[in-house]
């Protein structure tokens, strides 16, 4: 197994996959998707005018993670299920062009410079108003139309593990003071862990809130809803929500409620339940404050099982909270690498973040970044079976 960095495009073609299953392997039992072939020539094109590419981390157990830098995205994720069969867990495009799409639903991309809502697009530092883009009914989400999602990242640097991807948003570009140096870097290592880390300067003070918004299917994308996934979240109480998906600033216990995920339980066991917080979300679209418990230098965010595929996933952060989608909004808008279409809640996400609205909330942890000061941060995603 080859284990190094290497932009495909000097490979060629690397052979036709299938979701959940090694060339040449019977189809697992759960497995309905068709053949994905991923190769430079049909992936890579031109953005915006730019070149862009898809580039490949590849470890010791086969493991494959692909990414590009429009948006500094995960387009692929190849884990081994509970045969030993590798599954692609994370939803996505064949094609780089196919990002550049205002109904694309931010797969796998690098969300900011403020990932997640900021009320009606406003908020102050030291006194100054400054006006986001409103692109989501009231309210700034995701750093606004262009945001870092559908911008063209370079690669800063790359080695047999991890790729770093840099990206530059000029002053009040989407509204945001200062210009904001941001840099991701993908690490995969044989543990089968995908760390990302997250760093940004700005000369001015600002406000920051980066995350993945990877699109997750654990049985492999385009294998179905997401709703028996066992899930676990390591959080006691969760930011409830305004009709507009903005926190009321209360932390709320989720004891006794469908947010309670602090034991193991499926995606969509409470999903329906008569709730006014799933009202609003229609279904899970929320903050969940992480109850801090420690394993090492991180904490423990969420834990979750494919049902079918028994791949798990641990997210480990230091964040302070973690945004719990289900996949409400996917609508049959694109289509997928496997030909199948987005679905309704074939996928969800799990974003390690700061809270919602944070620039508007004294009360929330503080997402202000000074001219001079670096921010850092990072979250593992750690693959195992059951
Ligand atoms: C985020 C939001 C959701 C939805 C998705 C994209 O996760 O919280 O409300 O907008 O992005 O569809």
């Amino acid at each position: 197994m080859i284990n190094r960095f290497r932009l495909i495009g000097i490979m060629g073609v690397i052979g036709i996959l299938v979701a959940c299953q090694q060339p040449g392997t019977p189809k697992s039992q759960y497995d309905t998707s068709t053949s994905v072939k991923m190769d430079s020539a049909t992936f890579a094109g031109k953005v915006d005018g730019k070149d862009v590419h898809l580039y490949e981390l590849k470890n010791k157990n086969g493991v494959q993670a692909y990414f590009t830098n429009f948006g500094a995205r995960i387009v692929g994720l190849w884990v081994p299920d509970k045969d030993g069969n590798l599954c692609d867990v994370v939803l996505g495009f064949t094609k780089a062009a196919d990002y550049h799409n205002p109904k694309e639903p931010y797969f796998g991309t690098i969300v900011g410079p403020f990932g997640n809502r900021i009320a009606k697009g406003t908020f102050k530092l030291d006194g100054q108003t400054y006006n986001l883009p409103i692109n989501n009914g009231v309210n700034t989400l995701h750093g606004g139309f262009k945001g870092v999602h559908f911008a063209n990242w370079s690669v800063k640097s790359s080695d047999e593990s991890s790729i770093t991807f840099a990206y530059t948003l000029a002053d009040k570009a989407e509204g945001f003071p200062g210009n904001i140096a941001m840099e991701v870097t993908y690490t995969l290592n044989d543990q089968n862990e995908l760390m990302i880390s997250y760093q940004a300067q700005s000369d001015k003070k600002t406000v920051i809130n980066l995350t993945n918004h990877a699109y997750f299917n654990l049985n492999g994308e385009g294998s179905g809803t997401i709703l028996d996934h066992q899930m676990q979240i390591f959080a006691d109480r969760f930011t409830p929500v305004d009709s507009t998906l903005i926190p009321t600033g209360e932390l709320k216990q989720v004891q006794g409620s469908a947010f309670d995920f602090t034991s193991v339980k499926t995606i969509g066991q409470d999903i329906n339940a008569d709730d006014q917080q799933l009202t609003y979300g229609k279904g899970y679209d929320h903050n969940f404050v992480l109850s801090k418990q420690t394993e090492g230098e991180w904490y423990k965010a969420a834990h979750v099982v494919g049902d079918k595929s028994g791949i798990v996933m641990d997210i480990l952060t230091q964040e302070p909270g973690i945004q719990f989608y289900s996949g409400n909004f996917m609508n049959e808008l694109v289509q997928l690498k496997n030909g199948t279409k987005d679905s309704f809640r074939t996928g969800f996400c799990l974003e390690p973040q700061h809270f919602p609205d944070s620039p508007n909330q004294p009360s929330f942890p503080s997402t202000e970044l000074n001219p001079g000061q670096v921010y850092q941060t990072k979250s593992l995603y750690r693959f195992s079976v059951k």
